[in-house]
């Protein structure tokens, strides 16, 4: 943590935050009367899973990775997450602690709105408790997705579907019809939930079929309807 300061206004970055999108002026006001921002180096550790939580987290610029240990020390990377996503609300909802570890990949700015505050919005707005269900919903939805595809698919299949959501959660940098992926294979075999050496092979075999092309830390998704393809061939 570098810099805990209060921002001058911090309204025009919260109006963009899903949890606050269509809900009313005074709801955005109130949250930037309360809001903090902290900014961590490239590395650090927002939180570890564990830890009792006492704030949400806005993201208003770079990367974060949420991720989790298993009994066996393998690590999984739920979710890669960047502006305008929000983060560490479960351990505010129920007294938990935090069921993951929020680490930055990237110099990292987020505001963060703190308990009490946090319980005040949700019962005076009712739009931004329906926007938080949603989101926990749409979270909900991706795991179901993501439970199915990495107990039935193959290698080359769990890897597409890896590429595909960084794809479509614009965590890659577009390059006219490519999208570039900055990830070592260990990163994408934390997501994929298997080994760095399966990824390799997998990789190996998208690129074989010419959906994908690779460098050292670095995958170019060249056929993102290739990779859909490959997803969706039965193995
Ligand atoms: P909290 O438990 O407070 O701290 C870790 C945060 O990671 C959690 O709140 C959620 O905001 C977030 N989180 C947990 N699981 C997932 C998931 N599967 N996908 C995306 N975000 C998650």
């Amino acid at each position: 943590m570098i810099d805990p300061t209060i921002v001058p206004d911090p309204k025009p970055f919260l109006e963009t935050v899903p949890l606050f999108q269509g809900a009313p002026e005074r709801a955005v006001e109130v949250a930037a009367s309360v809001v903090r921002t902290r900014r961590f180096e490239p590395e650090s550790v927002l939180f570890r899973e564990g830890d009792a939580g006492d704030a949400l987290y806005l993201l208003a610029a770079g990367l974060v990775k949420l991720s989790k240990v298993d009994l066996g020390g393998h690590e999984k990377t739920l979710a890669l997450l960047q502006p305008p996503e929000f983060f560490g609300e479960m351990a505010l909802l129920g007294h938990a602690t935090r069921s993951a570890t929020a680490m930055a990949l990237s110099p990292v700015s987020t505001f963060l709105i703190y308990r009490d505050d946090f319980q005040r919005l949700l019962n005076s707005y009712p739009q931004v408790s329906l926007n938080l269900t949603t989101t926990l919903a749409n979270r909900l939805r991706g795991m179901d997705d993501e439970a199915q595809v990495l107990s039935y698919k193959d290698a080359p299949g769990r890897v597409a579907y890896v590429l595909l959501r960084l794809y479509r959660s614009g965590v890659v940098e577009l390059d006219g019809g490519t999208a570039l992926v900055r990830l070592t294979h260990q990163d994408i075999a934390n997501l994929a939930g298997t080994s760095r050496e399966t990824v390799t092979r997998a990789l190996k075999a998208l690129e074989t079929e010419g959906v994908i092309v690779t460098r050292p830390k670095e995958v170019t998704i060249v056929d993102a309807q290739g990779l859909e393809e490959v997803l969706h061939e039965v193995r």
